[in-house]
């Protein structure tokens, strides 16, 4: 086999290798590093470097060297003038030790390059040029043979930084792609708090309206995304049906004042006026794009009933979507653990009570039993924040009374044994 031979095969299996490395994009800096390698053992020079120029800050940032020692600089200052005039396809490798070049490489990289590549005592410069943009360059020392470079070895390293420079602009791409995707994440999270504050404001002006229910749609809220939790639910669909609860009454901002805040218990008329108010919550909500499923439905059917006695259609069981069947306990669980205009909150034990008998009636035993299991957790001390408690304020669950009354109720509503359910 002849030299050339010989050295065409190397330089191919060589190429072979840098194809290898380059298609790995797993860690760029250590894949740059072995292709540095590679042209190094490929062309026997024991010292080198690949420098990325980083545009915007004027500066060649060496990504890999071999052999510089411990001082050599991590990044090298360049024009962008430059750099602009690098940018041609198939560039020449530039040569620091011919004397009839220094003059066009003093030209091309300025002064301040060259000096400082000399005093690193790389002398071959190779432009890595993709799509017509300069990306950056392979340095190399001299041979350890002492040879000049001849011209095969110069056509195989630029063959070679060809294939590195695709590898640096894809990096570059990779890595611009990256920040874009994080600056439309920074912008998503900015739409989810700006839409979080607007729900929470809304549910605000709904209490405003009825004087008696002070945090009424914020508890309702709470205690829905709680009963989610507790129910299985992605954490996405508990932020959706607490966004439900919030703004399950939203259509009492159509339902004229007095009627919302009479004294006295209100006339047929006025609660068919008063029981408008799912169905103008949904017309309100359905026009918006929320980021969560089904938010204007929950408002929509969160007074139907499993028995289909409720409004506004009389819809029975699985028709009620999952959602407003939460948002309807979590509703009528702040009802009863409230005051009224004219009637003072019930105690917890006709709570349990009213859960019982209205099982698999008016709510959904499933959802009674979530709400139960969850307060069950808070009062045993399981969870590390005590929401329900908290919103129930102090004494109401007093936890040798209610323990018994909800372990009694869950296994009753999970073994669908409700007296309710038996009836
Ligand atoms: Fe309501």
């Amino acid at each position: 086999m002849s030299d050339q031979t010989t050295k065409l095969i190397h330089a191919f299996s060589a190429l072979a290798d840098l194809g290898e490395e380059l298609a790995d994009t797993r860690d760029f800096e250590e894949m740059v590093r072995t292709t540095l390698h590679v042209v190094l053992g490929a062309l026997g020079v024991r010292r080198g470097a690949v420098a990325e120029y980083m545009q915007g800050d004027d500066t060649l940032r060496i990504v890999a060297a071999w052999g510089l020692g411990d001082d050599a600089p991590a990044t090298l200052t360049f024009a962008a003038a430059s750099a602009e005039m690098l940018s041609a396809p198939h560039p020449r490798a530039l040569s620091l030790s011919e004397s009839d070049q220094l003059e066009l490489v003093q030209h091309q990289l300025g002064d301040t390059l060259v000096a400082t590549l000399g005093e690193l005592r790389l002398q071959l410069v190779v432009p890595l040029v993709v799509h017509k943009k300069f990306v950056g360059f392979i340095l190399l020392g001299d041979k350890a043979t002492d040879e000049e470079f001849t011209l095969y070895e110069r056509e195989v390293v630029r063959t070679m930084a060809r294939h590195i420079g695709v590898g640096i602009f894809n990096h570059r791409l990779l890595r611009e792609v990256e920040q874009r995707a994080e600056e439309s994440r920074g912008l998503y999270d900015n739409l989810r708090t700006i839409y979080r504050d607007t729900v929470r404001a809304f549910a605000a002006a709904i209490d405003c309206k009825d004087k008696y229910t002070q945090g009424h749609s914020e508890r309702v809220g709470k205690y829905s995304e709680i009963i989610a939790r507790e129910m299985g639910w992605s954490e996405e669909q508990v932020e959706g049906i607490a966004v439900a609860g919030y703004l399950h009454d939203i259509g009492k901002l159509v339902v004229e004042r007095d009627i919302i805040n009479a004294p006295y218990k209100i006339d047929a008329k006025q609660s068919s006026e008063l029981n408008r108010h799912p169905a103008a919550g949904y017309e309100i909500l359905a026009p918006i794009r929320h980021p969560y499923a089904d938010i204007p439905l929950m408002a929509k059917y969160h007074h139907e009933r499993i028995d289909g006695r409720g409004y506004p259609e009389g819809l029975t069981g699985d028709q009620i979507p999952p959602g407003a069947k939460i948002v309807s306990v979590a509703d009528s669980f702040d009802a009863m653990t409230t005051d009224r205009t004219y009637k003072r909150r019930k105690v917890f034990t006709e709570v349990v009570e009213d859960f019982r008998k209205n099982a698999g009636k008016q709510f959904a035993p499933e959802v009674l039993a979530a709400l139960c299991r969850a307060m069950l957790k808070e009062v045993n001390g399981e969870t590390k924040e005590r929401v329900i408690i908290k919103l129930l304020g102090k004494g109401y669950l007093e936890p040798e009374e209610c323990r018994p009354l909800l372990v009694e109720l869950i296994a009753e509503l999970e073994s669908g044994v409700s007296l309710a359910a038996a009836q």
